[in-house]
Formats: structure tokens, sequence, C-alpha cells
């Protein structure tokens, strides 16, 4: 898909301020920091088109850009951990939860996946409980360009074991770098398949 035109629409702070649902939608979602806004930016060929930031929880509204004229790409705020008495659960805001149950034109979330890192549960839990609410999904990996060839390849099928655990068929996986560009073509073809069914 070639990306003509990429624009700002707006910030909601809930799934009820969204523009309306007549237009098909692809989502960001995953850890803060993971480099959601950053994915969106390469995709898009705009570094300044979703805010990006060293420090994590930048994105903390649900902000549409629509592409060609035709369909949304959305950047989600990060998910994380809360800390309830002594023990840390993992939580997915009540924002993130109402956008991904109740969107009706939402065609496929991009889960991204550090590619520097072993499998965290956060992500596994996040990716059950979308099987769970039969939710499309892909997933991204990012920020590839930070570790050597050998350890991603290692830290990528470490994550397809954890997910053959409970999963018997595996969801469409993407290799990215927003600083090299690794993906783009790819993941905007994915989209616009997801887009049409
Ligand atoms: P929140 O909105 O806070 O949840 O974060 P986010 O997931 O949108 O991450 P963001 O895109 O703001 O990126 C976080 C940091 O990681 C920034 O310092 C980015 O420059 C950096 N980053 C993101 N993607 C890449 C990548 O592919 N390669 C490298 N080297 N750095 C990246
Ligand atoms: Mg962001």
């Amino acid at each position: 898909m070639i990306i003509k035109t990429a624009k700002y629409v707006q910030s909601c702070g809930s799934v009820q301020q969204c523009p309306g649902t007549d237009t098909p939608e692809i989502a960001f979602i995953g850890r803060s920091n993971v480099g959601k806004s950053s994915l969106i930016n390469m995709l898009t060929n705009n570094k300044k088109l979703a805010h990006t930031s060293g420090t994590p929880g930048k994105t903390q509204c649900i902000n549409h850009f629509i592409i060609n004229d035709s369909w949304f790409l959305v950047d989600l705020p990060g998910y994380g951990y809360a800390k309830v008495s002594k023990v840390k659960r993992a939580i997915f805001s009540k924002v993130i939860q109402d956008y991904l149950t109740k969107r009706k034109n939402l065609k496929c979330v991009f889960v991204l996946i550090d590619s520097r890192i072993e499998p965290q549960a956060i992500d596994l839990e996040f990716i059950q409980w979308l099987g769970s609410k039969s939710i499309p999904f892909a997933i991204a990996f990012t920020k590839s360009d930070k570790l050597g060839k050998n350890q991603l390849i290692q830290n990528v099928a470490l994550f397809k074991r954890a997910l053959k655990e409970t999963w018997a068929e595996l969801p469409y996986m993407i290799i990215t770098s927003a600083t090299e560009k690794t993906g783009q073509q790819e993941l905007l073809e994915f989209a616009e398949n997801s887009i049409k069914e």
C-alpha cells in the first residue's frame, strides 16, 4: 500500500468520543515505551504525526489518524502494571478495554512486542485477553535495529514458544524497526488485507 496522505483527526479520552464507525481501522498497542507512536510515524513516513518520547506514558489518549482518506490508524496508550497491595497486577485500563471490545470498525490490533527482551508475562496476558474476547490481532516486534540478528531470531523463537503453550495457531507476526524502516511495506500490506475483510 502506498500512503499518500496521513492526517491527525482527533484525540479521545474514551471510546464514546471516537469518530464514527463507518471507516475501518487498525490500532497499535503495547507496553509503554515499546514504540507504538514511532512505528506509526515510520509507516506513514511522517516523523511528527504521532508524538513519541523517551519517557514511558507519552500517549494517554486514543489518537485517530486518517490514511488516504479511507481508513483510520489508531495510536493507543500503553498498558502496564499496577501495584495492588503487595502484588503486581496487569492493568489494561478501562479506556483500552472499552475501545477494544466496543469499536465495531476495528479490523485488527497490532500488539507491539519489544524484540530485545524475553517474553513478558504482561504481553502474554494481554494477548490471552484479546483471544478471550475474540479480538483479531497480529504481532509486531519493535526496535529490531537494537540487537544482533542471532539474538533477534532467538527472542522471536522464545516468544513463539510461549504463545504455543496456549495457542494452537500462531498469529501473523512481523519484525519492525522504526529507525531502519524494517517491515513497513509488509505491515501495510497486512493492514490493507485486514481492512478489506
Ligand atoms: P507511550 O506512548 O509512552 O506508551 O510509548 P510508545 O510505545 O508510543 O513509544 P514511542 O514511540 O514514544 O518510543 C519510545 C522510545 O523508543 C523513543 O525514545 C523512541 O525513539 C524509541 N524507539 C521506538 N521505536 C524504535 C526503533 O524501532 N528503534 C530504535 N532504535 N528506537 C526506537
Ligand atoms: Mg506513544
